[in-house]
Parts: structure tokens; C-alpha cells; sequence
């Protein structure tokens, strides 16, 4: 049996459950005052390398929103959940102007390529500029920012993401209970499944081309995983015929992947390798 539920202010906090990231955002008023406090309604926007964005959500009051509108720069810091208690310390209603962070153990670090300071206890950052904002009705105040820089902790910048996962302990943020009781899920039975492919017949069955592609971009193609195939053959199709081509050919692919930045080390994590 199932019940509609009447949607109200915070539902998506209040009764949608909705496991999220835990991040600290670091910023500055116009006069320069640091200011930090958790956000986690945030997430990838731009996917890609070109202009990768993250899209995130302010209450349009807060602190955070203001000194964002105001100067244009910000960092996401993802803390491990060692530090939960200090992410909690930064999420108090401290007056306009106060740091936070005195009340915490994280400790600043300069920024590669913003004024406001990095946390230093953090593993995994996020520079960002603003790229849009979008201020809605009697509700949040929406930020597409541009990722000016990733930087993360160098000892896990060479593990593979099962050990990214144990090292970084990030918490997941499962909502809060009248804004004062908040609660989080630790990272000790992280689940890990392989994806099976489909039958290879089926996946071939499913490609129709629309130009005729030569046999090295054809070979190159079927190398490409199945799941981002068609997608694969599509923009290569159109890129093809942007260059007033008729026929496919291995150099169209790979011009294709050199401007997505789909070097082989990408396609490497994908399990098949770039060729032709
Ligand atoms: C785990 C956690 C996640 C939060 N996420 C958000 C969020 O995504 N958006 C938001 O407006 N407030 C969020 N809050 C509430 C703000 O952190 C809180 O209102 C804070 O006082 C704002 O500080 P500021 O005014 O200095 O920016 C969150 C709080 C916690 C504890």
C-alpha cells in the first residue's frame, strides 16, 4: 500500500530522502572576511572538460549566497567524516562577519585560483567562479560555477576509487529533522557491483550509421565501449559532415577525442582502449 504525501516547504530535506555530498564552502565578503558554512545541495553540471561547471543551491540569505553574489569566487571542500562535528560547528547562525572556522579544527590554505582560502583538512576541493546565477521566486538562489581547479589530497590522487572511497571517508548527508537534527551515513559497507556488458550481437544490431564509415574508424568504433557508442557515432557523424565529409574515417574519431579530452587514459577507465 502506498500513500501520496502532501509536498510542503523543505520537502526535499523533510520527506524525500535524498543521500547527498557534504562540503564545506569557503568565501569572502566584499571587504574580505572568510566566511564558512556546509552545503550539499550541489551537484556536476557541465560534465565535460571544456567548461566543466557544478551546480549549487543557496538559501538566497545565507552568508555563503551573498558573499558569492558579491565577489564571484567560492570553494567546495569535501571533508572526511572524521570532521563531521566541526562541518556541524560551521552550520550554527553565527552573525554576518564571523569566521566560523575559529570554531573548528580545519585550518586554511591558500587557493590556487581564487581569493578564498582552501581547507586543508579537506581531500577533495573545487575552486570555483560564477558562471550564472539564478536568483528563483520565493525560493533558492541557484549558482552555475565554473570548476577553475581540482585539487585533492596527493596520496589518493593515484588510487583507484575503491581506495578513494576507504581513504577520503566522505559522509553522505541524509537530511535533517526541523533543521536541527541532521544526519549522515559513514562509508564502512561500501557495496562495489562490475556492469556486465550486453551481447555483443545486440549491440551491433543497435548501431545504424548514417554515413558510410571506412573499415579503421569502423574497428576503432566497435572498440569503444557499448554503452557510450551510439552517442560515439553520432557526434562523430556530425563532425564528419561539419568538415563537408561523406565518409567516416579513423582521423574524424580521433580528432573527435582529442577535443573531448578522451585521451587513451580516459577511455582506459571505460576498460577498452582509443585505436585507429
Ligand atoms: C550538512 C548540511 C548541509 C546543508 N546544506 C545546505 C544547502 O545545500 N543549502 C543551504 O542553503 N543550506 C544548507 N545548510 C544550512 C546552512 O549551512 C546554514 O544555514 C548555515 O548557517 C549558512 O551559513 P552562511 O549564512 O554563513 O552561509 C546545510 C547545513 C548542514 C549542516
Amino acid at each position: 500500500m502506498k500513500k501520496e504525501i502532501k509536498i510542503k516547504p523543505f520537502w526535499y530535506s523533510d520527506i524525500w530522502l535524498f543521500p547527498k555530498l557534504i562540503t564545506v564552502i569557503t568565501s569572502m565578503d566584499a571587504e574580505g572576511r572568510l566566511n564558512a558554512a556546509p552545503y550539499s545541495h550541489i551537484m556536476q553540471y557541465d560534465v565535460m572538460h571544456k567548461k566543466p561547471r557544478m551546480m549549487v543551491g543557496f538559501r538566497q540569505d545565507s552568508h555563503t549566497f551573498q558573499n558569492i553574489c558579491a565577489t564571484g569566487e567560492f570553494v567546495i571542500n569535501c571533508p572526511s567524516a572524521d570532521y563531521l562535528p566541526d562541518v556541524m560547528e560551521t552550520a550554527r547562525f553565527y552573525p554576518e562577519g564571523i569566521n566560523e572556522l575559529e570554531h573548528t579544527r580545519f585550518t586554511t590554505i591558500p587557493s590556487r585560483k581564487v581569493k578564498p582560502p582552501s581547507l586543508a583538512e579537506c581531500p577533495q576541493i573545487a575552486e570555483c567562479t560564477v558562471d550564472e546565477i539564478v536568483n528563483l521566486e520565493k525560493s533558492s538562489g541557484i549558482v552555475f560555477a565554473n570548476i577553475v581547479a581540482i585539487v585533492v589530497d596527493e596520496k589518493i590522487a593515484d588510487m583507484d576509487r575503491g581506495q578513494r572511497i576507504q581513504a577520503m571517508n566522505l559522509p553522505v548527508g541524509l537530511g535533517d529533522e526541523d533543521r536541527v537534527e541532521y544526519f549522515y551515513g559513514i562509508m564502512d559497507n561500501v557495496v562495489h557491483h562490475t556492469l556486465k556488458e550486453a551481447p555483443e550481437g545486440y549491440q551491433a544490431a543497435k548501431l545504424k550509421t548514417a554515413l558510410e564509415w571506412d573499415e579503421p574508424a569502423m574497428v576503432a568504433l566497435m572498440k569503444v565501449p557499448a554503452m557510450v557508442r551510439n552517442m560515439v557515432m553520432t557526434q562523430t557523424e556530425k563532425h564528419a559532415r561539419s568538415q563537408g565529409a561523406t565518409r567516416v574515417t579513423a582521423t574524424h574519431m580521433r580528432e573527435l577525442a582529442e577535443e573531448f579530452g578522451m585521451d587513451e587514459a580516459v577511455l582506459s577507465r571505460f576498460g577498452r582502449k582509443a585505436d585507429g
